[in-house]
């Protein structure tokens, strides 16, 4: 099973991303986790994506290519994969396309944009298990603490509201296209994300079977 999340930032692909994974035994791959873990080791290609992940632009094709390529490569992604954030580019998904790789069905989350904002805005992760909060839609039992490993909460360095409109903006111009290229190889299922997380989750489920 490989799998694409596509939709706009913070319409809640990460967190069905993780309800999907548990189900099925499949691995997520999020361009953006693989993109903060090289920011935070400081790695050479951390320190160029750094500038364009603080203002909300996307990193360049050719850095985030490379990085997803050695990510898919690896023995963990035999039984399947969730891609969280990947393509975000036509270039990207035609690098996809020319790797080999067959995609199954591509879920298109959709929310409106007040909704988004409201998530992003309240949207908390835990600095140790990756784990995703908001801090009123899905509170943790103790704030800043997470639920699952006592880790402590954090908020992006992009989930403040400059960011978000820019990332909003980068979304419609770079990577709403591909809903279109996929949807020209009959692959797309739209998925309502306004819902409560209970029910995206079954119809998520749902487009799969
Ligand atoms: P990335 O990490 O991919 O961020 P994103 O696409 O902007 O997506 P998010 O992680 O912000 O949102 P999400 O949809 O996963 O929402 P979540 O589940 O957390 O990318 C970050 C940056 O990295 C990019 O800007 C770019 O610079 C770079 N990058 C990454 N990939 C790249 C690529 N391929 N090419 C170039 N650059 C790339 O949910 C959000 C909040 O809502 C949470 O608080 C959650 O608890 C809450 N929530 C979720 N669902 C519900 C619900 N149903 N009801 C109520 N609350 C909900």
């Amino acid at each position: 099973m490989n799998l694409i999340f596509v939709g706009p930032p913070g319409v809640g692909k990460g967190t069905i991303a993780k309800m999907i994974v548990e189900k099925f035994k499949i691995v997520q791959i999020s361009t953006g986790d693989l993109l903060r873990a090289a920011v935070k080791e400081g790695t050479g290609l951390g320190k160029k994506a750094k500038e364009y992940m603080d203002k909300g632009d996307l990193v360049t094709d050719d850095l985030v290519i490379g990085l997803l390529k050695e990510r898919i490569a690896k023995p963990d992604c035999e039984n399947g994969f969730i891609l969280d954030g990947f393509p975000r580019t036509i270039p990207q998904a035609e690098a996809l396309d020319e790797s080999g790789v067959e995609i199954d069905t591509v879920l298109n989350f959709t929310a409106l944009k007040e909704t988004i904002i409201q998530r992003l805005s309240g949207r908390r992760i835990c600095k140790k298990c990756g784990a995703i909060f908001h801090i009123t839609n899905i509170p943790p039992k103790i704030e800043d603490v997470c639920d699952k490993c006592g880790g402590e909460l954090y908020q992006r360095d992009d989930d403040k509201i400059e960011a978000i409109v820019n990332r909003l903006i980068v979304y419609k111009k770079q990577t709403a296209p591909l809903i279109d290229y996929y949807k020209n190889k009959g692959k797309i299922v739209d998925i309502n994300a306004e819902l409560p997380l209970k029910e995206i989750f079954e119809n998520s489920i749902g487009a799969l079977e």
